[in-house]
């Protein structure tokens, strides 16, 4: 639980102040910079590790959230907590991603600079969650015009519809996002949202024709076959069986329990419908077709020649594509080669090899385009022509390292260098703006510059894609090992480029001879150069495009387009195309002002609570949050505007409270020489405090959660005695004005300089609070004393043997030692003894009489019962009795057999030795002013010396008195009788003065169980 988002009302702030102190210890700091040892991943990672135990799931690194995958829901996205964050100050709230969300927006507003949130991490480490959070935060919480109602709406639902699309079950994530997303969301001048665009990012289109084990393709198949209703199906030709479809057992999981394909399905076509989407017919012939594909089967024709056997599916392709069937069959089989400059085109036979692979490729251009035909229809919905201001929300791919990487992990990490760029850049730059800006001297910070490695991969003629490009359209035989030996002639020698061919000695063993490695900012990395040749082609062969063009369909008109087709100019390759849309999206982001989210999740099961350290630190590593820390805390840990610095602890001083008139550079240099600041530790900028150690800002604070709980407590009288004088003021109306102002304004200051001298009482006892107690710590201890003693209320344990008290502070143990012993007197006395309930309230003391507990008794004489003066002490073993500095008897506890007291208020207690032991001069009978308080000590040394509490008890006295000898004196009130036998007294009756009207008590033993 954190501090912070405990305080509530003033009951609760009293139990959040006692456990600040060591709260800390427990769920570590919510700002990395504040770790002390802030270079150590150790002790990165451990503070990790305990908030996410507390379910404290982010953490900054100054202006960076880090978000570790709880999984598991958590109550922290209410509409309250978005409330809570609204306007708030980024650090004076625990961290959360409604925080970043809120100051995003807000810098938007103030600053009028658009703005952008960028979301990393693995597959599975809550990126998509997160920037789903952020649209739920926006859409709740930013104000909303009329017809903007359906614009939100449009903008929520967009997310269901691209995740059914472009998201699948994977082993890391069963919603995983299989594409990038750069989406903006528009503000106007009111900063309502008033329009969105979404870019995507290589969809991983490969997954609509194969899947590895144990992962799905994309959720709208499944979705269709399970929610789909039966007309639907038999219109599209479809089964309600996933299994039939081979598309869609490749990972041998068409189902996953938590994923419910008719819910979602159901969902996803009411998102159609607020989108405003008219073509869903279309589009739904579209999905089928791709399964009817699927299932295309080729043999060998009677001239050897391929053909298509399974002419079922293939009439229900050729209709659902909207195609002519012959020309289809055609162009599935057969390849057009046309010569350069020719006119003429020849028709050449595909192998059955070559077929299959021209049926796949024609699967993933038909469903990759029109996915990003689907994106381009959502952006019509989401269009908004006009100015406005703009948050980007970037949800892509974080950096990708598998025991095999291939062409599409190399683009995902080329991605992350230039996004890696991009933050060092912005960072580096906005710290050192930020120090130069404040006239404070920038100490230069030393960080890795990952230009080269992106020029490694970009640069033009000589670059890792250009390379690649001109091997696959280059004339003549081309293959990945010519691709591979063409990048060692050219990158050979380059820092960041390794082959096997190109390695030496140890580093040759770990590279393939069909690999490559490139040594990333976040780590070295092989690729195997297979597939990269074929995977950067366009392998939809001409004429399949060419079918396509002429499709009934509106959609497949607008994703196949007859330019391409007729313009001779060679299509761009996937690399390249790639590189392009990223050297957009960095000028899209490098005009913006950025935040971060870096997502990490704990374990690769999906399991809640279980926090996998190898995994997270390798997450650490590649997502540079380390380096991204050291670059932070370079020169001060914390920083804060001078404004928000003095609001926060304006209280600790009473020069600055409760307001401070002057400038606010001066209220803060009072406030830092108030609470004693060593000039080494501590800047003051132009407009903000620079603190260089946390411990600095640590101490600070914990004297201001005390302090916070003394100024709540005098804001309600404040606020009380306000009220008071406005009504007074209205009573008196008629009264002289000008001595009721007087007395107003006397009252006033008198006000504050009580609150101002609690508040410096206050502060002083917190400074002093581990000496003894003294004038400068007696009121803060008291205050102390009191939250302990309400949480202990609150507390109680519930028997005598429950041993887990709280624990209380140092000046408090005392305290809850007294405490114990209450209870162990009421279990003694509580209904057995007439004068327990006055012993109630008054505090059982320490001693009566020395540093061990001793109290003043009165010894009964065995003989004669004549009355003498002691003193009993008690020591961990035994107990005596004193008179005049003198040992006049020991009793150990060993040989004590019970204690009996009466029932009634008197005093007498009767210590019951054996009489046959000579060391021991048999029974004592006692009488004693604390009884209750002196037979409670001893019961808890017996108790300490391993005699059970469980054999105490009381019993009443039902003596068969016979053969007994009778003895009777009386002391003050009582009548007290005691029968003898063998020396030792064993009966013993006690009565009431007559005069004081006749009450009898029976004997009460307290076993020691000895
Ligand atoms: N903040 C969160 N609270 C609860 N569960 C979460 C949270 N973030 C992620 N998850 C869980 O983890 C899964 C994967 O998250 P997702 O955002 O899809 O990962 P990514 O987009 O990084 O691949 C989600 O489906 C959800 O079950
Ligand atoms: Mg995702």
């Amino acid at each position: 639980m954190n501090m912070e988002e405990e305080v509530g009302g003033e009951g609760r702030a009293h139990l959040v102040m006692e456990g600040t102190l060591t709260a800390r210890d427990r769920v570590g700091v919510q700002d990395f910079v504040l770790l002390e040892n802030y270079t150590s991943e150790a002790a990165f990672i451990e503070n990790l590790r305990r908030r996410f135990k507390e379910n404290l799931i982010y953490t900054y690194i100054g202006s960076v959230l880090v978000s570790v995958n709880p999984y598991k829901e958590l109550e922290i996205y209410s509409k309250a907590h978005m409330e809570r964050y609204r306007g708030v100050s980024f650090y004076e709230i625990s961290p959360h991603i409604y925080a970043v969300s809120d100051n995003t927006y807000r810098a938007l507003r103030t600053e009028r600079k658009d703005q952008c949130i960028l979301i990393s991490g693995e597959s599975g480490a809550g990126k998509t969650e997160a920037s789903k959070k952020i649209l739920q935060y926006y859409s709740a919480t930013c104000p909303i015009s009329d017809n903007m109602s359906t614009l939100r709406d449009r903008l929520l639902q967009s997310t269901p519809v691209l995740e059914a699309f472009g998201n699948a079950k994977t082993l890391r994530n069963d919603n995983s996002s299989r594409f990038g997303k750069y989406m903006d969301v528009q503000f106007d001048f009111r900063g309502a949202p008033i329009g969105g665009h979404i870019l995507n990012y290589l969809l991983e289109n490969t997954r609509v024709v194969h899947q590895n084990h144990g992962e799905r393709n994309f959720h709208i198949f499944y979705q269709l076959l399970e929610g789909g209703d039966q007309d639907l199906l038999s219109k599209l030709g479809l089964e309600r069986n996933a299994l039939k479809y081979h598309y869609l057992v490749k990972g041998c999981c068409p189902r996953v329990s938590s994923i419910n394909d008719k819910n979602d399905w159901r969902t996803v076509t009411k998102a159609l419908a607020v989108i405003g989407f008219r073509d869903e017919e279309d589009l739904f012939n579209i999905i089928a077709s791709v399964l009817h594909l699927g299932n295309i089967q080729f043999g060998e024709g009677q001239d050897e020649q391929t053909e298509i056997t399974t002419e079922t599916q293939h009439n229900y392709l050729s209709k659902l594509l909207g195609v002519d069937g012959v020309a289809l069959k055609d162009a599935l089989t057969h390849k057009k080669l046309t010569a350069k400059g020719e006119e003429v085109s020849m028709i050449s036979p595909l192998s059955f090899e070559q077929a299959v692979a021209a049926r796949d490729a024609l699967a993933k251009a038909v469903y990759g385009r029109t996915f990003t035909w689907l994106v381009a229809q959502i952006n019509k919905s989401l269009a908004f022509k006009g100015s406005s201001s703009v948050i980007g929300l970037l949800d892509i791919y974080g950096f990708e390292v598998f025991q095999h990487n291939s062409f599409e992990q190399f683009c995902i990490n080329y991605c992350n260098e230039k996004l890696q760029q991009l933050f060092i850049e912005l960072t580096l730059k906005s710290e050192q703006e930020d120090y130069e800006a404040e006239g404070i001297s920038w100490e230069p910070v030393k960080y890795f510059d990952n230009k080269i490695i992106c020029d490694l991969v970009e640069e033009k003629h000589k670059g890792f894609i250009a390379i690649l490009d001109e091997e696959c359209l280059r004339p003549g035989e081309s293959n990945d090992i010519s691709f591979l030996e063409k990048l060692e002639d050219t990158l050979g020698g380059h820092a960041h480029f390794v082959t096997h061919k190109l390695a030496n000695g140890k580093t040759r063993k770990t590279v393939g001879r069909e690999e490559f490695r490139l040594i990333h900012y976040a780590g070295e990395v092989n690729y195997s150069v297979s597939g990269f040749l074929d995977k950067n082609n366009d392998l939809l062969y001409r004429n399949l495009k060419e079918v396509l063009c002429q499709s009934d369909s509106q959609i497949l008109r607008e994703c196949f387009q007859r330019e391409e087709v007729t313009d001779q100019k060679r299509p761009e390759t996937a690399a390249t195309q790639f590189k392009n849309s990223l050297a957009k999206l960095m000028e899209i982001l490098m005009c913006k002002e950025p935040s971060y989210v870096r997502c990490i999740k704990p374990n690769d099961a999906k399991q809640p609570g279980r926090f996998d350290e190898a995994l997270v630190r390798h997450q650490v590593k590649y997502l540079g949050l380390m380096e991204n820390l050291r670059v932070r805390r370079a020169g001060f840990a914390y920083r804060r505007h001078y404004q928000a610095f003095l609001q926060r602890y304006k209280c600790l001083c009473p020069g600055t409270w409760p307001n401070w008139h002057g400038k606010l550079a001066d209220g803060v240099a009072t406030l830092v020489q108030h609470l004693g600041y060593k000039p080494e530790e501590y800047k003051l900028g132009k407009t903000k405090i620079f603190i260089r150690f946390p411990k600095t800002l640590f101490t600070t604070e914990d004297m201001m959660i005390f302090g916070s709980v003394v100024a709540l407590s005098l804001q309600t009288s404040w606020r009380g005695y306000r009220e008071r004088s406005k009504y007074q003021r209205i009573r008196n109306a008629g009264n002289d004005m000008s001595a009721w102002r007087g007395m107003k304004s006397r009252r006033r200051a008198r006000c504050r300089r009580h609150a101002a001298n609690v508040v410096r009482k206050f502060i002083k006892g917190f400074i002093y609070r581990h000496y003894e107690r003294c004038p400068e710590n007696e009121y803060f201890l008291d205050h102390q004393r009191f939250s302990f003693l309400m949480t202990l209320v609150r507390n109680m344990p519930k028997t005598v043997l429950d041993k887990s008290w709280p624990v209380p502070p140092p000046s408090l143990i005392e305290v809850l030692l007294t405490m114990e012993q209450k209870v162990v007197a009421s279990h003694i006395f509580k209904d057995q003894k007439e004068s327990y309930p006055h012993s109630v309230p008054r505090l059982f003391v320490a001693s009566r009489l020395s540093r061990q507990y001793g109290v003043p008794v009165t010894k009964y004489d065995r003989r004669g019962y004549k009355a003498r003066p002691r003193q009993l002490l008690l020591t961990s073993s035994f107990a005596v009795l004193v008179a005049e500095a003198k040992l006049k008897q020991r009793i150990d506890y060993t040989a004590l057999r019970s204690i009996s007291v009466s029932s009634l208020s008197d005093g007498f207690m009767v210590l019951h030795v054996p009489s046959e032991d000579n060391k021991q001069k048999s029974d004592v009978v006692l009488q004693c002013d604390h009884v209750i308080e002196a037979v409670t000590k001893l019961a808890c040394m017996l108790n300490r010396r391993g005699l059970g509490q469980g054999t105490m008890g009381f019993r009443s006295g039902d003596w068969d008195g016979h053969g007994k000898t009778l003895i009777m004196w009386s002391v003050n009130h009582f009548y007290v009788d005691f029968e003898v036998c063998f020396g030792s007294l064993s009966y013993w009756n006690i009565q009431l003065h007559p005069s004081l009207g006749f009450k009898q008590s029976g004997f009460y033993l307290i076993y020691t169980g000895t």
